[in-house]
């Protein structure tokens, strides 16, 4: 096993619908750079899961007529087979009404008991259960949620209170000594004024319904559905367990590198998160990264709006990969993105049938008609043209073009040094045009010179689209004769030129995407 480890987290969704593509956007995300980072050597935990408690689901379930852990157990099987159909590769799945959870949850609290960051007092305020936020009457607009704009409750309860209001300042020391922990920097900036403005002590505790995580030294009491839910990212790898192995586990990937989530959720992850692992002497995460929201028609896509889609539609009409790469490709991680099917028709078309899947094709097709099917032998003093070198360069450059781009999490980047090589390839075909050296004397020469280096040229291409789009790359390297790109654990070595070797069988196969016309 590898001593480099690597932790990345996506939000454990809340059970209340299914999910959409707003929540696959953020678990597609985590997935593509959880798959990049196996191939580039680290030991990975890629975890998500399922926020199962509280009153937003303790409602939904009884809208539906069940109770509650019925309802749960019936809707987690739908994220399962959510991530399943979009090749999601986590390492676990954390459900808040496990046991392993529970029991983290109720270490944690009596750990912040004993340490004296407790007390009892009372509540009185707004709260937002689609939120499950707490409000101040000088927060609400217009006497709604200033986050959904739906309306708000007014409670009032003896809870317990968590002293919040004494860790503004190591707060502010924290972010300041870890200019890394929230990004993008506008979220950074955003969070900074948040705690300037001072930071009143939070109530984690719910005496009007029973649907969460005891508190262990008050009775009648449960945990505060959110921080029920933030313990997910420790308690899944073993925070509050006596097994010496899951104390390992622990130890070996936390903190955590990545804390994925929603521009919405960003003061729950960088104040109240933080906040809380300082009081129990845990090290916060080293990074939240906030993306933005999927817009359609210039709308947040959410299951109240009712504009949210489901992600199986796109997928059957798209399929898997395609789905992945639009997303990833077309919206800016870190800031809103609109997204329409006629774009996505167009990145299908453009990038992937086009340029991607018809590279393959031609080629293939080529080492079929002039090779019988196997990758040709170049002589060793074949002499190497100007665009062959040119070739070479963009894959040379490619691994470290990419890595560049994922390091700040720039999708759109990495993919396009990708692109990069995989126009190059087209280019070269063009201006070398196989199929007039096809009728010269020299097919040993010059023409197997051509096709083997298209051919390379794909086989790393599909090294680095294998990210976003691991079926196709598998499928390429399968054509290609070659084992199983997936496995692949120094993408870098694996990128470098002249690997594929002569004599490898390739076939041809169907079109990898097939052009989709607008109806
Ligand atoms: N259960 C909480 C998270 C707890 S994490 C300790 C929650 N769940 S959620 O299901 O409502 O939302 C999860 C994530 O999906 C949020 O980060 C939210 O931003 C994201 N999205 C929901 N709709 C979205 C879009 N339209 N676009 C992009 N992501 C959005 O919050």
């Amino acid at each position: 096993m590898s001593d480099r480890t690597f932790y990345v987290t996506t939000p454990i969704y809340y059970v209340n619908a299914e999910p959409h593509l707003g929540t696959a956007y953020t678990t597609i995300a985590a997935d593509a750079l959880a798959r990049y980072r196996r191939m580039t050597g680290y030991d990975v935990m890629f975890l998500t899961g399922l926020d199962e408690h509280g009153q937003k689901i303790a409602q939904a379930a009884e809208e539906n007529g069940m109770d509650p852990q019925s309802w749960v157990d019936a809707i987690a099987p739908k994220f399962k087979a959510a991530w399943e159909m979009l090749d999601i590769s986590n390492d676990d799945f954390i459900r808040t009404t496990e046991e392993r959870h529970k029991r983290g949850v109720q270490a944690f609290w009596t750990s912040l008991h004993d340490r004296g960051y407790l007390y009892r007092g009372h509540y009185e305020g707004w709260y937002c259960v689609p939120d499950e936020t707490f409000w101040t009457e000088e927060q609400l607009e217009d006497g709604k949620c200033p986050q959904c704009g739906r309306d708000v409750e007014f409670l009032r309860e003896d809870n317990w209170f968590f002293k919040l209001s004494e860790f503004g300042q190591p707060l502010l020391d924290f972010y300041e000594a870890h200019p890394d922990f929230i990004q993008p920097e506008t979220r950074r900036n955003e969070v900074i004024s948040f705690v300037n403005q001072g930071l009143k002590d939070l109530s984690i505790s719910r005496t009007n319904f029973t649907w969460g995580v005891p508190l262990p030294f008050a009775e009648n009491h449960v945990t505060y559905v959110w921080i029920d839910a933030l313990l997910n990212y420790i308690t899944a790898i073993g925070y509050g367990s006596d097994d010496p192995a899951e104390k390992a586990k622990f130890e070996r990937y936390w903190p955590a590198d990545y804390n994925f989530v929603g521009k919405d959720i960003i003061r729950f992850h960088c104040v109240i998160w933080p906040a809380m692992l300082m009081a129990a002497g845990v090290e916060p995460p080293k990074s939240v990264f906030a993306h933005g929201f999927l817009l359609t028609k210039g709308e947040k896509m959410s299951k109240s709006k009712g504009n949210a889609q489901t992600p199986a539609s796109l997928v059957e009409r798209f399929g898997v990969d395609a789905y992945r790469y639009y997303f990833l490709r077309d919206v800016t991680f870190g800031q809103d993105g609109s997204i329409s099917m006629e774009s996505m028709v167009q990145r299908y078309n453009g990038d992937l049938a086009n340029d991607w899947g018809n590279l393959c094709s031609r080629l293939f097709n080529m080492v079929g008609k002039y090779f019988d099917g196997v990758v040709p032998e170049v002589p060793a003093d074949e002499a190497e043209t100007d665009e062959d070198a040119t070739l070479k360069a963009f894959a040379g450059f490619l691994p470290e073009k990419y890595e560049a781009a994922m390091a700040r999490l720039d999708y759109i980047g990495a993919l396009e040094a990708a692109w990069d090589l995989i126009k190059d390839a087209n280019r070269y075909i063009e201006n070398q045009a196989p199929w007039n050296l096809a009728k010269s004397e020299d097919t040993a020469g010059r023409l197997a010179a051509v096709i083997y280096n298209a051919l390379e040229a794909v086989r790393i291409a599909a090294l680095f689209t294998a990210p976003v789009m691991p079926n196709t790359s598998a499928e390429v390297w399968t054509r290609l004769g070659l084992g199983d790109i997936i496995a692949t654990t120094d993408i870098a070595s694996s990128a470098v030129w002249g690997q594929l070797p002569a004599g490898s069988p390739v076939s041809k196969g169907d079109p990898l995407f097939p052009r989709i016309y607008e109806d």
